[in-house]
């Protein structure tokens, strides 16, 4: 089997590039390499037999077209991702999320051969009142330039496929985290500055709820995903772990794994629009027999064993990226008047 994985080179993509590997695809890894991507993420994986690598745009159709042509699957995980950075720079996720997943499709009307697998995300359903979760009807609300952009690539991916046939599943899955993830998002943000003993900045009062799978298990179900029979219309799944923990929880247990104070952590002034919680109703997914098999407080154990052990892979992402000046514009302000717990 072949596949066609946009953004090999980042956090989600280098886990289910390997994946595929392993169990014999050939694999084609088209990543633009932007700062998010990490090439990394796959040593080792450049001299496997039926793995390719081709740096290029998924917004250069004609060139997504070439590598389009022969595959079974294309596997979109091509995305700007960190709501935070969606509040700073709005048009560039348009761009990534819409306009590229635009070009993916238009390169896929001539390849009827190929089934498209579409990367997107619980944010499309905007926060959700307890005890509510979201089914795959759920109606989009989404709140950040993010998720707004995400649920536009839905609405695109929809009219495609309905209008020309074409075979699309869209996966919807919870919070994801996992060695390889990018060290902006919060998960890794807190391990590494716990790691160094740094400030923890939490948002807002930090009880805000996120759903949390750990990466080898998302992987499970977009092969489980993958193993459906073909349909020419659009099928919509969710992945989501059902363990929702507030924010604060998670930095309490970050703290404990890393043998730091909890006085690391930082309430500093919230995201604007923050989310207050996301839940994801993943019955479809489970009534196909998978199975999420890592509870949150051993894959955060495993998660800060890599980082405490993989320094050279992770702090890529902090020299040379911009990362800095991320930083400097996102925390440095919100940090100098905080307050420990
Ligand atoms: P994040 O990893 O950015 O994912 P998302 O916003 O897509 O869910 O953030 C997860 C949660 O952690 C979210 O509620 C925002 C919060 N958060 C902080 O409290 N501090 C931080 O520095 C970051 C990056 C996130």
């Amino acid at each position: 089997m072949r596949a066609l994985v946009t953004g090999g080179c980042g956090f989600i993509g280098s886990h289910v590039v390997r994946a595929l590997l392993t169990r014999g695809w050939e694999v084609t890894n088209l990543d633009a390499l932007t700062y998010a991507a990490n090439p990394l993420n796959l040593s080792g994986v450049e001299a496997q037999t039926g793995y390719t690598f081709v740096e290029g745009d998924i917004c250069d159709t004609p060139l997504v077209r070439a590598l389009v042509r022969g595959a079974d699957v294309v596997l979109n995980f091509a995305a700007e991702t960190h709501v935070d950075r969606s509040l700073l720079k709005p048009a560039s996720f348009v761009h990534a999320d819409v306009q590229g997943v635009v070009s993916l499709l238009d390169a896929l009307r001539g390849e009827p051969g190929a089934a498209f697998f579409h990367m997107s995300t619980d944010e499309v359903f905007g926060a959700l009142e307890p005890p509510l979760e979201a089914d795959e009807d759920q109606p989009f609300a989404p709140t950040s330039p993010y998720s707004a952009s995400k649920a536009a690539a839905e609405l695109q991916v929809r009219a495609y496929s309905h209008s020309y046939g074409m075979p699309a599943t869209v996966i919807r899955a919870c919070n994801i985290y996992g060695p390889n993830q990018h060290v902006e998002k919060f998960i890794p943000l807190f391990i590494t500055r716990a790691i160094a003993g740094e400030p923890l900045p939490l948002y807002g009062d930090g009880r805000q709820q996120r759903e949390w799978l750990y990466i080898d298990d998302f992987v499970s179900a977009l092969l489980a995903a993958i193993a459906l029979p073909r349909v020419d219309c659009v099928r919509a799944i969710h992945a989501g772990s059902g363990e929702r923990v507030t924010n604060l929880d998670v930095a309490t247990s970050i703290c404990s794994l890393t043998a730091r104070p909890v006085s690391l952590i930082r309430p500093v002034d919230d995201r604007p629009g923050h989310d207050r919680r996301y839940a994801l109703d993943s019955s479809r997914m489970r009534g196909l027999g998978w199975r999420p098999m890592v509870p949150l407080l051993s894959g955060l154990a495993r998660t800060v064993s890599w980082y405490q052990e993989h320094p050279e892979i992770w702090s890529r992402a902090l020299s040379g990226q911009g990362f800095e000046g991320y930083f400097e514009e996102q925390y440095r302000t919100r940090l100098a008047g905080a307050d420990t717990l």
